[in-house]
């Protein structure tokens, strides 16, 4: 019997996968094709996806490959994986069968390097399959040097998977762009149902990519971001720490005049203080999109967008969360702003108070209005020793 070996993290796995798989049994004339997730050694396990959710969607990624046979073994002894373990576990539970190791033009010119890499062409044949072809004289080269060196049988395909990576398409959830059709269909249900690579609020972010320009959109994951790191330094709820930074832009494609007909049309009073200080009304107009359009009313988040930009006395942990993780989040990029990035991290409120005395000043200069209750925050904190 002619056993396939097709390895990776598959984090997730996709179509690429699936038609490689195909591609491999069918040049290589294999009877079955082990597929094998790697073990992920603990030190690299921060943001990988579990072990349990990865071999889920292995088994569902090609559920319609009838020579798939999915195998645990390197999750479940856990660890790094090392190639030459998997192949002599195998070699002696199945004796009889001859193996032939997948692997892409990257991992085939770097065999050599490999673990035990003359015990692991003693076990199997080696497929290198190439996918754009202009590689193959590399990987001829390479295939003489093992067959030279380690009298190792392999051979080179040239075959054109479909051009898309797992890091390309958690990129993709991550940042609400559609995913769907980049993997089996019951891979994409199974991502939305457990709300994994981030997609819990994928439909926020396709709302924000429909409403803002890239540029906003992409401050706005940023601040989402950092909110959710401050939140969990502070003490605060993530999820709602996340959301409302996802959010607190949500009507910042509207210009100073619109901002004032949105309001008008929807009854939304603004205040003289509000009127001479322009830039706060996409904070009021926010507030109530989230409210009344997106449907959220958990009146922590409303808040914390409420005040991003003006702050208030008697300013709540979320609402500073979210007014500090706009001044700072990773695509701001103002002299200063690594300061402000440090102090963020270290004392929240002390953050705080810089930002806004920073700010204050600057409007001063500037002859600007500071709004009333930036005033009231900038007094409360002075009040309570903050110089
Ligand atoms: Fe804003
Ligand atoms: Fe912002």
């Amino acid at each position: 019997m002619i056993t396939g070996i097709f390895g990776g993290t598959f984090d997730p796995p996709h179509n690429g996968h699936v038609s490689a798989l195909k591609e491999f049994i069918k040049r290589c004339g294999t009877d079955r094709v082990f597929v094998i997730p790697t073990g992920v050694p603990p030190h690299k396990n921060a943001g990988m996806t579990s072990d349990k959710d990865r071999l889920e969607m292995v088994l569902l990624a090609f559920e319609n490959v009838p020579q798939a046979k999915i195998c645990d073994y390197e999750i479940k002894k856990g660890g790094k994986s090392y190639t030459v373990n998997t192949l002599l576990w195998l070699a002696e539970k199945f004796p009889d069968d001859s193996f032939v190791l997948y692997t892409g033009s990257d991992m085939f010119l770097s065999l050599h390097t490999w673990h035990k890499a003359e015990k692991i062409l003693s076990l199997c044949s080696v497929a290198a399959f190439t996918r754009t072809g202009d590689d193959i004289p590399a990987l001829e080269k390479q295939s003489e040097f093992l067959r030279e060196k380690y009298g190792a049988k392999t051979d080179v395909y040239e075959f054109e998977p479909d051009i898309i990576s797992s890091t390309k398409i958690r990129e993709m959830i991550e940042t609400g762009k559609d995913f769907r059709s980049y993997v089996p269909h019951s891979v994409a249900e199974y991502i939305e149902n457990k709300g994994l690579y981030g997609y819990k609020n994928y439909g926020l972010k396709t709302l924000l990519r429909q409403r803002l320009s890239e540029k906003r959109y992409l401050h706005s994951l940023g601040v989402a971001k950092t909110a959710r790191m401050l939140a969990e330094k502070n003490g605060a709820d993530p999820e709602k720490a996340e959301i409302a930074g996802l959010l607190h832009d949500v009507t910042k494609n509207l210009g100073p005049s619109e901002q004032i007909d949105f309001c008008k049309e929807n009854g939304i009073p603004l205040t003289t203080d509000d009127l001479l200080s322009p830039q706060v009304i996409h904070a009021v107009t926010g507030a109530w999109y989230i409210k009344n359009v997106i449907g959220i009313d958990d009146e922590e988040i409303i808040s914390a967008a409420r005040y991003h930009t003006t702050g208030k006395k008697g300013i709540n942990l979320l609402e500073k969360i979210i007014y500090v993780s706009d001044l700072v989040e990773p695509t701001r990029n103002y002299p200063d702003v690594e300061y402000y990035r440090d102090l963020a991290v270290k004392d929240l409120d002390r953050a705080l108070f810089e930002a806004m005395r920073w700010i204050i000043e600057d409007k001063k200069k500037k002859g600007e209005n500071i709004h009333k209750d930036t005033l009231e925050m900038f007094d409360e904190y002075t009040k309570n020793g903050f110089r």
